[in-house]
């Protein structure tokens, strides 16, 4: 770690760009359960532009709209539809962060800047990753407001309760036929991460489609990318459908730690989040395959979770469907037990009830 040039504290916030971000707010306070946090506008001074902060425990989700349709913003959404435009990451040093990824190669796509409110300062900086998407640094050791100089305090009388979501465990991409090595070796050489697990077609393919992935972590693990491409099968795989509607590479997927996912997928199931179902068989030899678990198998077997076991523990986790219209973004729910690892043994089973969604939509 003494050699670790790009020290990471975590995901700062993730940005989405969409195309009504007021009623994007009220779906993730209402679905999701996040609260309130800060928000910037016209009535902060910026024109072209909305966006709205919210936080549930350490996760904090903007979501950012354009006001007019010569923006970048309404470009990217014309494109791709609502999508992850950046994964900021928290780090000691802006300015280093900029000025070490850049020298490897990183594309800059802000340079470093420090603005200030009488809350004290913010730096960041970014770099271009996959796609559109972007990575900011952000530097926030000296600021004591409720997010950044630029946005104000969003008071809301709508306040529903939290699901139980406490932070972002790890953010996938997609990206096109041949690419995945390429960004891997981004990860690796721009930003200093490292390859912890690999999948191939082999471990990751149904009768009909098949796709590859490498996780790439930093050091302390705080921070881990898995990057997809599509593999040859019989028929379109999840990531060339999720490629097409998205018209290009981008974020495939959000996870976001639960420490009970019982709960917490009760709370967005009864709020409207609608998830991936795997058939009941896969429950008749769930613990001959991942051994005693804590939790009992009857509300697990109910609420659809999925469950798998590594050499350090084992782990529960879950998908949403889609969130927009376009088969695109969507997230996962996860409650780790000791597993560092994502779930490679319900790969199968989650894949052909993804296919199933395929099929429905004309797109398998
Ligand atoms: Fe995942």
């Amino acid at each position: 770690m003494n050699n670790d040039f790009l020290p990471l504290h975590g995901t700062d916030y993730v940005e989405l760009y969409v195309g009504n971000a007021k009623q994007a707010a009220h779906f993730y306070k209402t679905a999701f359960g996040f609260q309130s946090l800060a928000y910037a506008g016209p009535e902060t001074g910026v024109r072209d532009r909305a966006s709205y902060v919210l936080v549930q425990n350490k996760m904090r989700l903007m979501l950012t709209t354009p006001l007019h349709s010569d923006s970048p913003i309404a470009a990217h959404h014309k494109k791709h539809g609502d999508g992850v435009k950046t994964l900021a990451l928290m780090v000691d040093d802006a300015y280093s962060a900029f000025e070490e990824t850049t020298k490897r190669g990183g594309k800059p796509y802000m340079e470093p800047i420090s603005i200030t409110d009488e809350h004290g300062e913010v730096r960041m900086s970014g770099i271009h990753t996959y796609g559109e998407v972007v990575h900011v640094f952000i530097e926030r050791k000296n600021y004591q407001g409720v997010f950044m100089p630029g946005f104000k305090k969003w008071e809301s009388s709508y306040n529903p309760e939290p699901t139980g979501l406490l932070y972002v465990d790890h953010c996938v991409g997609n990206v096109g036929w041949n690419q995945m090595n390429p960004w891997v070796k981004f990860y690796e050489e721009v930003m200093g991460f490292k390859n912890i697990l690999s999948f191939d077609d082999k471990d990751i393919s149904t009768e009909y489609s098949a796709l590859m992935s490498k996780v790439m972590s930093n050091g302390n693990g705080f921070v881990k990318f898995p990057i997809n491409e599509p593999a040859e099968g019989k028929r379109k795989s999840q990531v060339e459908e999720y490629l097409e509607f998205y018209e290009g590479e981008g974020t495939q997927h959000i996870a976001i730690a639960t420490a009970d996912i019982v709960s917490t997928v009760k709370a967005l199931m009864s709020r409207g989040v609608e998830f991936l179902k795997v058939p009941n068989s896969y429950y008749d030899d769930l613990l001959d395959r991942v051994g005693p678990i804590e939790e009992d198998l009857e509300p697990l077997k109910e609420l659809g979770i999925l469950v798998d076991r590594d050499d350090e523990g084992y782990l529960l986790q879950l998908f949403t469907k889609p969130v927009e219209d376009r088969p695109t973004m969507f997230y996962e729910i996860i409650q780790r037990k000791g597993a560092k690892s994502f779930g490679k043994g319900n790969f199968k089973a989650l894949f052909e009830a993804i296919e199933r969604e395929q099929e429905t939509r004309g797109n398998l």
